[in-house]
Order: C-alpha cells, then structure tokens, then sequence
C-alpha cells in the first residue's frame, strides 16, 4: 500500500513542456489552478532577466488569471511585437492550469515597452536584444499553426501523464496484490511444515503486519467447541502496541469476552471506546467466526500516518482484516481437527507400544520410564518446554518398531540366539518406517531411529558416532539403557541403582554422550521410582 508523490508527475510534464516550448524558439509559464502559483523561465541571461522583470510577469499573470476562467481562450499581442499563447491544461474535464508561452516578433525590440523593461531590471537592451534573439521572427500568420502545436503537445503530456499514474496505480494493486496472494501462499505452505500447527497463527500475524499499515496486530481465540492446546484464551499480538499487553488483554477479554452480544461495532473510537482509548487510536474488531461460531477476534489499530487523515482506517483495510479473519476462522478449525487427529493418532501409537512394552511383564511400562527419564534429562539440559515435550512423545513410541518382532522371540526367557537378536535389532528401522509417512511427526523419527547406537560407533543400526548421532538418540540411549539396568529381566534381577548408575558413569564416552552421562547420574530418581512401583502393581494385578 505504496503512496506515489502526487507531485511528481505535475513537475516532470511542467519541465517536459518548457523543453518543448524551448524547441519550439519561445519562452513559457505556467499557473498551476490549484495553488495559483507562477513559474518562471529559469535561464537566459539578461534576456532571463527581462523575462522575469514584474513588469512582464504581471501582465503574464493577470492574463493567465483571466484565461482560467476563459472557456477558449486566444492569443494575444500584448505589445507590439509580443505575442503570448494559451493553453489549457484539462484532466477530468476539470481546468487543472494554464501554459503561457511568449514569441517575439523583431518589432519589438524597437518599442518603448521593451527598453522600459531594460531600464527596470537594469540590463544593456542590446544585450538584452542578444539574449532574446532565439524567440524573434515569427510573424502573425504562425500564430494559429503555434497555437495548435502547443495545445497538442500539453494534451500529449497530460496524457502521458494520465497514463504514469494509471500505471503506477496499477502497479501498487498489483504489488498489493501480490503481497496478499503471497502471504496466502507462504501461510498455506507453512501449513504442511509446521511441528506444531498452533504455531500457525503467530506466524500469520507476523507476515500479516508488513503488509499493512498498522502498528499492532492481536489475534485471541475464545474457549470453543473446539479448543486448541496453547491458543485458546491467550492474546498473540504481532508488532507494537503502546501499552502493557496484559492490560489490553484484560480490557479484551471485559469488553469482547461476551461475543454473544449483538450489535458488533467494527471500528472502535478512541473518545468513546475502553479498547481504542487504552491505544489512543482506532481499532478494527473482526469476529472470527467458523460455523456460525464465534471462536475469536481479530484487532488491528494504531495506523502509522503523517497526518490525520492518513491515520484514519480505510474501508478497503477493514474489507482486508475482515478477509483474514474468515482466513484465521478456517485456520483455526483445521488446526483443531489437526490436533485433534493428531492426539488421537498418537493416542494409538502410545497404546500400541504400551501393549507390547506390556506383552512381557518384565517390559511392561518400559516406554514410559524412558519418556519420564529422558524429558528429566531435557530439562537439566535445559531445553525449552517444547523440546522437552517432543523427547518425551519419542520415549513413548521408540520401541514401536518392536509391532515387527516375533513375539516368541520378544517374550524369550531364554538367551536370544544370534538370528534372534538380529531380529530384535531391525526394530529402529521399522519403527522409522512405520511413522516416517506421517506429516509433522518428523521431529521424533531421529529418536525411533538412533535410541540404539552407541558414542563410540558400535551401536545400531546405521553404527553412528559420537555427534553424528541425533542428540535426542543420545538422550533416549541414557534413559532407555537405565530403565533396563534398573528393571527386572527374566535372565537377571535388577540391578541396585547405585550399580547402575557406576555403571553410566563407566560407559561415558564409550557407550553414552560424555557430556550427558554425568547429568543424568544427578538427576533426581524419584518419579522415576514411582513409575516403578506403579508398573509393578499394574502387572502383579495382571498376573
Ligand atoms: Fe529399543
């Protein structure tokens, strides 16, 4: 939403025509209708001069003032030997100003006006003669051939003119077109990309911003039908408002928060409105809404502008804010089924791998320790809570891969033979293969994959080293071998936590991260033994 300098145009035809008053051997000037202001002949010396002497330049302007008002107006030979030309300058069938050309004949020169003149200004009038030699020698019977030439060369600059602005009107739709095509397309992109799809809206209200003209732009959904983890019922706002957010969000919420009300008001004043006063400006409200429910509120306000009138929002503004709120409804519904599906999908997953971790009692629960563990270790990393998040979603599905080994062999109390346990080794890789297709689930393959290689290289399946391990494999290689030493097997007792956590300590740098191991010996055991204790009543009830 580019503004072009209204300006530009007028001062570039004004030079373009001098050039051509210039070719055609003859001075100009020009009143402008709107600000009645005179240009002046800017060159030429001594004869500049006497061009620009108030002498002149009264009887041009008092001429030219006249001739706005004229509906055809006609040469005239304002002193013998001086003739001046009119022409109109019409846009819109509106008089926008008037050309003022001069042409001399040699007569002039012999008469008393032109020497007075000379004597005013203090200029030689053979000098002066000199200077204005270039507009001498037309004789009366040009007058009508001149006339014409200037009228057409003003309309073909009008023209032009008209046609500059069409075309840079033109280009700023098209570029805000653009803009607004391209946010949709960036958006509909960033839909299929995302971890975590409510991390759709702030991303929308980010890339809404620079496309328009407001300083601040809030997006907040209300509690619906359909609620979606981290978005329901809190503010997102892209920019800079002029106030503390909390205390916007209050007066939200006090004044928004019954969207049940009926007369919507979709531009708020500041004199006479809680939200626009806290902002001191404007403020466009557009319900989101997505069948027929009201799930949110899209706010814009604080319209950047020199002036006040620039300030003041467009009814093509609140036509765009109205279209990405409809955008925001829809986003919202697919973000709800999206999350909804994909908590449900999960739900399956965890199921599933619960239900093999419990086909041998000595497993059964396994896969959740190894989530609490390893988010345990996230956090003393100091990961954020959404990394956290996604280590333990990986603990709880890294053995899903297992859904393809036998049972016989997944439940043997005896020692695996080497076929079998080559059987066994093929679970990351199937695990990969199972979730691989899933769109945003991504994040968690490294984990099914790499939670069996070892920092020395010997592990598997692909026998990665050292950091060429995904760092959630290293983590979930710590948590997972834990809960294994902790746990009772059918060949072995568990093993007393102080052995195996030696053990860790031992096996730093060979079998585990260096750098890991020491931090997870610190950790704090206890929800850890909990797990425990509950898992073992869960399976001594099924026994
Ligand atoms: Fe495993």
């Amino acid at each position: 939403m580019n503004q072009a300098n209204p300006q530009q145009p007028d001062a570039d035809r004004h030079d373009a025509i001098t050039a051509r008053c210039k070719a055609l051997r003859m001075a100009c000037w020009h009143i402008h209708a709107g600000s009645q202001d005179l240009s002046v002949p800017q060159d030429g010396g001594d004869g500049g001069r006497w061009l620009r002497a108030a002498m002149v330049r009264e009887r041009v302007w008092s001429l030219g003032v006249s001739w706005l008002e004229d509906d055809n107006p006609q040469p005239v030979q304002i002193e013998s030997g001086c003739w001046v030309f009119p022409t109109v300058e019409i846009e819109s069938r509106r008089v926008v100003g008037i050309v003022i050309a001069l042409r001399f004949e040699s007569s002039v020169f012999e008469g008393s006006w032109f020497k007075s003149v000379c004597h005013k200004v203090g200029v030689d009038p053979a000098k002066a003669q000199d200077d204005l030699t270039c507009y001498t020698g037309i004789g009366k019977a040009d007058t009508q051939m001149l006339t014409t030439t200037l009228s057409q060369s003003v309309q073909d600059h009008a023209q032009i003119s008209r046609d500059a602005g069409a075309i840079d009107e033109f280009s700023e739709q098209l570029l805000d077109t653009y803009e607004e095509t391209n946010l949709l397309f960036r958006i509909a992109r960033m839909m299929n990309s995302l971890e975590d799809p409510s991390d759709l809206i702030p991303t929308f209200c980010h890339q809404l911003l620079p496309v328009l003209p407001f300083r601040w732009i809030a997006v907040r959904f209300w509690a619906s039908k359909r609620n979606i983890k981290g978005l329901t019922d809190r503010l997102v706002v892209a920019g800079e408002l002029p106030c503390e957010t909390d205390a916007f969000d209050r007066v939200v919420v006090d004044q928004l928060g019954d969207h049940t009300q009926a007369d919507w008001t979709r531009l708020l004043e500041p004199s006479s409105d809680g939200i626009a006063g806290l902002v001191g400006s404007e403020v466009i409200v557009q319900q989101i809404t997505h069948d027929g429910e009201v799930v949110g509120v899209l706010l814009a306000g604080n319209k950047a502008g020199s002036c006040p009138m620039e300030s003041d929002v467009t009814s093509g503004e609140m036509m765009f804010l109205e279209a990405a709120s409809n955008l925001l409804g829809v986003f919202h519904e697919n973000i709800a089924r999206f999350d909804e599906q994909k908590q449900l999908f999960m739900g399956t997953l965890k199921a599933l791998t619960a239900a093999i971790d419990a086909k041998d009692q000595y497993t059964r629960g396994h896969s959740e320790r190894v989530a609490y563990m390893g988010a345990m270790l996230a956090q003393a990393m100091g990961m954020d809570a959404k990394e956290i998040e996604r280590v333990h979603t990986t603990g709880l599905v890294h053995d899903v891969g297992k859904i393809g080994v036998p049972e016989a062999v997944l439940c043997k109390t005896g020692k695996l033979t080497d076929e079998e346990f080559g059987l066994i080794k093929l679970h990351p890789v199937t695990g990969y293969n199972i979730l691989k297709g899933i769109p945003t689930i991504d994040a968690i393959l490294p984990g099914v994959l790499y939670h069996h290689e070892r920092w020395d290289g010997r592990g598997y399946p692909e026998g990665l080293k050292e950091k060429d391990i995904p760092q959630i494999g290293r983590i979930l290689a710590l948590a997972d071998t834990f809960d294994a030493m902790s746990s009772t097997r059918s060949y072995r007792p568990a093993m007393p936590r102080e052995t195996v956590l030696e053990e860790i300590r031992n096996c730093a740098g060979t079998q585990f991260d260096p750098a890991l191991a020491p931090l997870f010996v610190k950790l704090n055991f206890s929800g850890y033994d909990r797990l425990v204790a509950k898992h073992g009543a869960a399976a001594r009830a099924a026994a």
